[in-house]
C-alpha cells in the first residue's frame, strides 16, 4: 500500500485514505510495559483486527456509533477519520491490574457494581496518567454534556459486551475505550481486542494480553487470542 503513513503507534499503523477515511493496519507485534518489551507475533494483527471488527459490528447493531466502515479480511480496517479525544476511558467490572496498585484496598477480581470508570490523559511520555473529571472540564478537553455522553456510551458498550461475553461463558473484567468527533458527533474509536480488554474464562484463564505480560511468550499470547476469537465464533 503506498498511501502516506499518518501515525505509527505501538500496535497499529494509520494511513490516510481520503479526507474522511483512514486505514488502520494492525501490526504483527506485541508490546508490554509501555512499549519496553516488544516481540514479533505473526498472526496477531489479523486476530486483533478480526476481533475488533466483530465487536464493532455487534455494537453497531446495538445502536452504538463506531468508527468502523470496512474490513479487508486480514489486518486492515477502514475507519472514519476522527478527531480523537485525548482521554482513555477505562471501565472496570472487577478489580484488576493498575487499580490494585493505586488502591490496594480492593481485592483482586472483587466485583465493582456499578462498574468503576476512570479517565486517563493520553500522553505516552507521562504514561497516560489518571485524571479527574474536573481536569477534563477545566481544560476544555470536552464539555460536561459531551463527557456525560462518553460515560453513557461507555456504560452501554460495557453492558453489551459483558452480556455477549457471558453468553460465551466469558467474563469482561475491564476495558479501555477511545472516542473521537466526526461532524460534531461522538464515535467509539480505536480497537476492541485482547490488547485493550481483559477477559477471563470460567476457570479464570486470561484470553487477553495479561497472558503475555506474565509469560512473555508469543505462542501463549497467540493461543489466547485465537481462543477468544474462537469463543466469539469469529474464526473457524
Ligand atoms: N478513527 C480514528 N481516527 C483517528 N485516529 C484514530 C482513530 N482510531 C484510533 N485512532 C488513533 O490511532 C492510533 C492507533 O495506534 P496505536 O494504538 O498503535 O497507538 P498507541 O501506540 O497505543 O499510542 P496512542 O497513545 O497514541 O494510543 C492511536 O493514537 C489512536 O488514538
Ligand atoms: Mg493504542
Amino acid at each position: 500500500m503506498n498511501s502516506q503513513i499518518y501515525y505509527e503507534g505501538k500496535s497499529k499503523r494509520i494511513y490516510i485514505k481520503n479526507d474522511n477515511e483512514l486505514i488502520m493496519e494492525f501490526k504483527d507485534e506485541v508490546t508490554a510495559g509501555d512499549g519496553a518489551i516488544r516481540a514479533s507475533a505473526p498472526g496477531k494483527g489479523k486476530l486483533c483486527a478480526a476481533t475488533s471488527v466483530f465487536l464493532f459490528k455487534y455494537l453497531e447493531e446495538k445502536g452504538v456509533k463506531t468508527h468502523l466502515l470496512g474490513y479487508d479480511g486480514d489486518r486492515r480496517l477502514v475507519v472514519r477519520r476522527l478527531k480523537i479525544i485525548p482521554i482513555e476511558v477505562i471501565v472496570r467490572n472487577y478489580a484488576y491490574g493498575s487499580l490494585l496498585k493505586r488502591m490496594p484496598m480492593y481485592k483482586q477480581l472483587q466485583p465493582l457494581d456499578p462498574p468503576l470508570i476512570e479517565f486517563h490523559y493520553k500522553d505516552d511520555a507521562l504514561h497516560d496518567p489518571l485524571i479527574l473529571v474536573d481536569d477534563i472540564l477545566r481544560t476544555n478537553i470536552v464539555t460536561r454534556e459531551q463527557l456525560d455522553l462518553i460515560v453513557d456510551m461507555t456504560m452501554k458498550v460495557n453492558s453489551e459486551l459483558s452480556k455477549l461475553f457471558s453468553s460465551k461463558k466469558l467474563t469482561l473484567v475491564d476495558a479501555k475505550f477511545e472516542f473521537g468527533f466526526y461532524n460534531g458527533e461522538i464515535y467509539l474509536a480505536d480497537e476492541i481486542s485482547g490488547d485493550t480488554i481483559r477477559v477471563i474464562d470460567d476457570q479464570s484463564r486470561h484470553l487477553d494480553k495479561e497472558v503475555f505480560r506474565r509469560s512473555k511468550s508469543v505462542d501463549e499470547l497467540l493461543k489466547a487470542y485465537s481462543e477468544l476469537a474462537l469463543r466469539l465464533g469469529i474464526l473457524g
